[in-house]
């Protein structure tokens, strides 16, 4: 008996010790236990994921929830999903495409005429790594849906949260942004050797600096914007890297992913938290890793860039220079 008690101790204390490193690269459910009865809230890309968790949540504590996803069948799927889970029967699909600034402003004007209020807007939605496409404005796909469609759905839809406030921004970026650069001579990959890493990288950049200059503009307004990184989460994001889908990931990284990688449900407590917590009431232009505050990458930081890439955005979205929600119209051609 003996000869097997010294195994079975490090055997006991290697899974205490997985357990317990699992559990600190997963950071914890969200703190705050605020309701959120009578808010609209509006969840982009939340069909699947991160997204979808993050609708539960707040349809959870009481939310009148806008899923906003490009699919209206796999959307009113995870709207029925959520209604039934929670009992909560106001939770409703709408169609929105980042990739077509036609559908961020049908989707825009619909919210604008339909809803008296809109107290939490979270850009979550992307695309990561895709091949080299282009959006129905011609822009590389990763920058025109994670970053643009988001830049200009927020914008449209700035007043109404402004009216409603206090009211939240959430921007869902990722620790990627740290490698990370905003390239101006080249913004739309159209002189480089297209790099789809880097244009992820570039696209979760641009959010943080559109994050800070969004809350500097929004100043005295009641309106906080914030971004986050989820933390790493087994979701449908690397569809395109084929790594998720093959048998050498599920079979030789299985150990490693359920150590290091979070679920869904986990990775949406950072979102939950930054849309509900009485103690952010305030807190604006800030970075959070998790559940905690961080400093992002120092081009993050530089408030020359926001204000170019602002500028720049604006120009490629047809928005006025203003932080208003007035819009040309089409977009320049490019
Ligand atoms: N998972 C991670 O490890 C991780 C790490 C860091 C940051 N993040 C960030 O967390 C957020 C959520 O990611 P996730 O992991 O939940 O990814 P996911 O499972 O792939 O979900 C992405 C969502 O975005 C939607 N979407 C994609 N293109 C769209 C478009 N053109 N218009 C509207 N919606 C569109 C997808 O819709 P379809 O299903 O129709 O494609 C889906 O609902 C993203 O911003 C991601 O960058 C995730």
């Amino acid at each position: 008996m003996n000869r097997y008690l010294l195994p079975l101790s490090v055997l006991g204390t290697v899974a205490g010790g997985a357990v317990l490193l699992r559990d600190y690269v997963a950071g914890g459910a969200c703190p705050s236990k605020a309701t959120i009865h009578g808010k609209t809230v509006i969840v982009t890309g939340a069909n699947t994921g991160i997204g979808k968790q993050t609708a539960l949540e707040l349809a959870k504590r009481g939310g009148n929830v806008i899923l906003a996803c490009r699919d209206m069948e796999k959307c009113e799927a995870a709207a029925k999903e959520i209604r039934g889970e929670t009992l909560n029967h106001r939770v409703n699909a709408r169609h929105l495409d980042l990739a077509s600034l036609r559908s961020v402003r049908e989707f825009a004007t619909k919210i604008l005429a339909e809803e008296e209020q809109v107290h939490v807007l979270v850009n979550n939605a992307a695309v990561m790594r895709c091949p080299h496409w282009t959006t129905e404005d011609g822009f590389e796909m990763q920058f025109g849906v994670n970053y643009l469609g988001h830049f200009l759905l927020t914008n449209l839809l700035l007043d109404k949260l402004k009216a409603s406030a206090p009211s939240r921004i959430i921007n869902l970026s990722s620790l990627a942004h740290v490698a990370g650069h905003i390239d101006f001579d080249d913004l739309n990959w159209e002189k480089r050797k297209y790099d789809t890493k880097a244009a992820y990288c570039q696209s979760k950049l641009a959010i943080v600096l559109f994050t800070k200059e969004l809350s500097r503009r929004l100043q005295g307004t009641g309106v906080t914007v914030n971004a986050l990184h989820p933390g790493v989460a087994r979701t449908e994001l690397g569809r395109h890297t084929g790594l998720h889908s093959s048998a050498f990931s599920s079979f030789m990284l299985g150990p490693i992913f359920w150590l290091l990688v979070k679920s869904p449900q986990l990775a949406a407590q950072p979102s939950t938290y930054l849309a509900v917590a009485e103690e952010l009431e305030g807190v604006s232009g800030k970075y959070f890793d998790g559940l905690k505050e961080k400093a992002p990458a120092p081009e993050a930081e530089d408030e020359e860039v926001a204000r170019r890439l602002w500028a720049e955005s604006a120009h490629l979205v047809g928005l006025e220079m203003s932080h208003g929600s007035s819009v040309k119209g089409q977009p320049l051609p490019k």
